[in-house]
């Protein structure tokens, strides 16, 4: 079955493994199978929700372009654009939020982590970033939804607003349900110095991600510092449990060597990390240095990107332009 899929990334800077492994390798496969219509956005006016530095916000929105080139994501066949370019986006967040209950947004608990203790000073959008991204998977009446496991509350979110609104304006099937594709392993990827933390782009650590520009010798130091525990290598899944960067760092190497962490365990039962962390830094160099050559080549070639960029900008308003004034004209405008 053909399958649309719409998935966005913001740019925020530091692409780490995490994204890689947990979003951006679906997307590749995903965009590498002829039957589907793959749309891949820079959410621009997401990564606003904090505040930017403009001169890097125009370098990350290339970046994030570049990066999903270089991951193997074909501009030719699929979509990429950054979201600020379609003003659909920002418009049908609107009317979807003038129809979307704040209980259900009270329950975010992306917000929550994000907007720390101070809640009353996060910004609005921070607040209601999840309708934004409701509007951004709708208007391409997209069936699946690639994305990273904290993502998944989200996406329930975005099904439950479709549903209200096909409910509220009696037009059945109209907005689109869609489906999450979130790989059962493996999707969530932990920072390197706490099996128990996210890797994530804001951890003041640079030696909790490998970012997808690192080195050669910054992936070969970085996995070297990884925390691990003192205990030998466990060759069963089970025994795996409450030791959180065991877990992380051979759930990395299943992963990113396309294999079974049940392989994975046989592979390395018994050994040392010291074992895992060299061939766990070997296949990571193969595999990234590559995409991080590219980036770097791309990002010197800005006219190229910003091409790339305003014709998928084009194609996307084709889409999105016809379904919000199909919305318009449902709601009563
Ligand atoms: P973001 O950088 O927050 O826009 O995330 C882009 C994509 O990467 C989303 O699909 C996230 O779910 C995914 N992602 C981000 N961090 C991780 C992580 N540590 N492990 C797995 N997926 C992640
Ligand atoms: N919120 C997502 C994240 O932080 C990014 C995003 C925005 C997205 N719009 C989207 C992902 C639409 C999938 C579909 O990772």
């Amino acid at each position: 079955m053909s399958k649309k899929i719409f998935s966005g990334v913001q740019p925020t800077g530091n692409l780490h493994l995490g994204n890689y492994l947990g979003a951006i390798k679906n997307f590749v496969e995903l965009n590498n199978d002829k039957q589907n219509e793959c749309i891949f956005c820079v959410v621009d006016l997401h990564a606003i929700t904090v505040k930017q530095d403009k001169d890097q916000l125009k370098n990350n929105i290339r970046e994030t372009a570049a990066t999903f080139i270089a991951s193997g994501i074909d501009p030719n066949k699929s979509i990429i654009f950054n979201q600020s370019k379609v003003y659909a986006h920002a418009e049908g967040s609107w009317m979807l939020s003038c129809m979307t209950p704040m209980g259900w947004l009270n329950r975010m608990t992306q917000f929550k982590e994000k907007a720390g203790k101070d809640k009353e000073k996060a910004s609005v959008g921070l607040y209601i970033y999840p309708i934004l991204m409701a509007s951004d998977i709708l208007l391409y009446d997209a069936t699946h939804v690639p994305v990273g496991e904290d993502q998944k509350q989200h996406l329930e979110l975005t099904r439950d607003i479709a549903q209200k609104f096909n409910k509220d304006f009696n037009c059945k099937d109209f907005l689109k349900v869609p489906e999450p594709l979130i790989k059962k392993n493996f999707s969530r990827i932990m920072s390197l110095k706490n099996g128990l933390k996210k890797m994530s782009k804001s951890d003041p650590s640079d030696l909790s991600r490998i970012n997808l520009t690192d080195s050669e010798d910054e992936i070969i130091n970085k996995i070297k510092k990884a925390k691990t525990d003192s205990l030998p290598i466990p060759n069963e899944e089970q025994k795996l449990k409450d030791r959180p960067e065991a877990e992380n760092l051979l759930g990395i190497y299943s992963s990113i060597s396309n294999q079974s962490l049940d392989k994975t365990l046989k592979e390395f039962g018994g050994k040392n990390f010291s074992d895992l962390k060299n061939e766990l830094a070997e296949i990571l160099s193969s595999k990234i240095i590559p995409i991080s050559n590219e980036i770097k080549r791309l990002i010197n070639d800005e006219k190229y990107l910003d091409k790339i960029l305003l014709d998928g900008a084009n194609k996307a308003e084709q889409i999105a332009g016809k379904k919000i004034e199909e919305m318009k004209e449902i709601i009563g405008f």
